[in-house]
């Protein structure tokens, strides 16, 4: 498995690109969201569930048309000065995911807790046990992930997400929930639990997927350095 796999990131950005898209950024973006993306005085990017997933830069187009709140329009850069943006972002995310191995400042080459476990368990009680228990799913967590840089990097991006769990609604209100075979425009298809295949014209039925990992998206950007570092001095003493 190799590392952007490993820290369930979608496919490897471009390098060509991405040199393209630095002098880009550097110029557009970078006075309001920092140097390296990580945030100034607007937001970090790298952390922003809209940027990760946005792999050729489509989710970012229209806020960049429009505009938002406190950023003004770019209607100067075109679709593919977007895509290079994008692909350079590409590869501050993954930096900023695996910092915990590539040094920096959360270099842990000798595994280096550096973080508050009582902080962490805070932080734990506040954000985490809606979902997971530190005496239940996760009481062996830090006996799994020894390598501190590996539980940051499993806690910040847990899993490539599997296949995908849908629920579809037909127009006479039958639900069929099951794992999800096809989905596009015009089609989706599933298996239930009892390995029965089900097929609809997606216009004619409503339809739900549920993305296992939207709790640790939506934490992504909450967290900051501190808390990243506490959380792992908390998890990696859980054996
Ligand atoms: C003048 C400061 C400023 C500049 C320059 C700027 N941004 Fe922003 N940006 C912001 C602020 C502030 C927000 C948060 C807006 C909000 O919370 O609604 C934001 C939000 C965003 C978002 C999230 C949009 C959303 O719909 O949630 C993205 C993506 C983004 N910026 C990318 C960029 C890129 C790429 C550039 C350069 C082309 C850029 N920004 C330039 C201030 C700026
Ligand atoms: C909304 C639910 C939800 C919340 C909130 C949540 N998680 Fe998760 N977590 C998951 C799911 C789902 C998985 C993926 C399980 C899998 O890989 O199939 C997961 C996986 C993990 C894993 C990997 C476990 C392993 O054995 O590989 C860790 C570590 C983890 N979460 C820690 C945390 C921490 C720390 C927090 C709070 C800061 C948190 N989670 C918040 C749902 C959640």
């Amino acid at each position: 498995m190799n590392m952007r796999e490993f820290l369930g990131l979608g496919p490897a950005p471009n390098p060509e690109l991405a040199k393209k898209g630095e002098p880009l950024y550097l110029q557009n973006c970078s006075g309001c969201h920092g140097k390296d993306a990580r945030g100034a005085q607007a937001p970090g990017l790298t952390r922003m569930p809209l940027v990760v997933s946005d792999y050729k830069g489509e989710n970012m187009l229209p806020a960049l048309k429009e505009g938002r709140t406190g950023m003004p329009a770019f209607p100067q850069l075109s679709k593919e000065d977007v895509l290079n943006i994008s692909q350079w972002l590409q590869l501050q995310v993954e930096l900023a995911a695996n910092r915990g191995t590539y040094g920096g400042t959360y270099g842990n080459l000798r595994n280096q807790v550096t973080g508050d476990p009582k902080k962490g368990e805070t932080f734990f009680a506040a954000n985490c046990t809606t979902c997971h228990s530190a005496t239940g799913d996760l009481a062996k967590v830090g006996a799994k992930f020894p390598q501190v840089a590996q539980l940051k990097n499993r806690f910040l991006w847990p899993t490539t997400p599997g296949p995908a769990k849908a629920k579809v609604t037909t127009a006479d209100g039958k639900i069929v929930e099951g794992r999800v075979k096809a989905n596009n425009d015009f089609e989706i298809s599933l298996t239930d639990a009892q390995g029965n295949y089900h097929y609809f014209q997606r216009q004619a039925v409503k339809v739900e997927i549920e993305d296992k990992l939207t709790g640790h998206r939506a934490l992504l950007p909450k967290y900051s350095d501190a808390d990243i570092n506490n959380m792992a001095a908390y998890l990696v003493n859980l054996k």
